[in-house]
């Protein structure tokens, strides 16, 4: 079965005004493609309670912090369409560059607080990049319901945010973190990786969850936040650029999961940067 691609905004909104008129819930899974199992499982999620699902793909400049990185984001367009394939998806929209930021475009949404931490801290305007775009999306595509993957949580956070604070009528589904055996989180920065430096990498899941019991058993995040570091050393990564214990609604920083919590990690592997972060089990106060 072929994918039905549209590349052009007038295209897709003939399209939605159909389903619209026949009362359908429209589902969007926004993506820069190089498709992964952990795409799918949102396809799959958008499936499960949606009439109609778009999938897009697009490979957004704003929200990289340096060409080098964008230019070697993986552009897998033909093998994206033969994974999509067998899901029966409505449309790919895969929106030429000038549907998204046409001559002129001069519009910047920015979150404010939450985009202040962690990766706000080291990729400067990112979140903005991101905000715009899926702001951008989500008004082209007027989907009722849109699905992103825990593995961002902060990225959730700040979607939630927008949505909610730009009055988009659409509900942000967040949907749990698709993993390999290993428990490496999967993300399409992990085909940048050696063979070599991917056995390294699935050492990042059971640290962190070696974290997790002992945050749940009640030692405090600065009892254990040496020997996390020193064992991500030990397996082999270079920087981390933060590893923090913070709430899961505020991301404010904790010593203790006495409410809601997740830890949160950036790493570099192999000059790939890699992020992870998992749910703490909460303590009572
Ligand atoms: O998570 C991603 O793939 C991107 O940040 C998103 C949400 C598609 C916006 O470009």
């Amino acid at each position: 079965m072929t994918v039905p691609i549209l590349r052009r905004l007038a295209d897709l909104r003939a399209q939605h005004a159909t389903w619209i008129r026949a009362g359908e819930v429209v589902g969007v899974v926004p993506t820069m493609g190089a498709l992964h199992a952990g795409h799918l499982s949102l396809v799959e999620a958008a499936k499960a309670t949606c009439d109609r699902v778009i999938v897009t793909i697009f490979v957004n400049p704003r929200q990289f912090n340096s060409p080098e990185d964008l230019a070697k984001y993986p552009r897998t367009e033909r093998a994206d369409a033969e994974k999509l394939a067998p899901f029966d998806v409505d449309v790919v929209y895969v929106p030429d560059p000038d549907q998204i930021y046409p001559d002129g475009y001069a519009t910047s949404v920015s979150v404010e607080g939450i985009t202040d931490v962690l990766e706000g801290t080291f990729r400067p305007g990112h979140f903005d990049g991101v905000a715009t775009v899926v702001a951008k999306l989500f008004l082209q595509t007027g989907a009722h319901k849109a699905f992103f993957g825990e593995k961002d949580f902060q990225q959730l956070m700040v979607v939630r945010r927008m949505a909610r604070d730009l009055d988009i009528p659409i509900e942000v589904v967040g949907c749990p973190t698709v993993r390999e055996d290993s428990g490496l989180a999967m993300s399409s920065r992990n085909m940048r990786l050696s063979v070599e430096a991917l056995e390294k990498a699935g050492r990042l899941y059971p640290i962190m969850t070696g974290c997790a019991d002992r945050l749940a058993a009640g030692e405090t995040f600065d009892q254990i936040e040496p020997e996390a570091r020193a064992a991500l050393q030990a397996a082999g990564f270079g920087e981390v650029e933060y590893l923090d214990l913070r709430c899961a609604d505020t991301l404010a920083p904790l010593q203790t999961p006495t409410r809601p919590a997740r830890l949160l990690v950036a790493a570099w592997l192999d000059g790939v940067r890699l992020i992870d972060n998992i749910a703490v089990p909460q303590l009572s106060d």
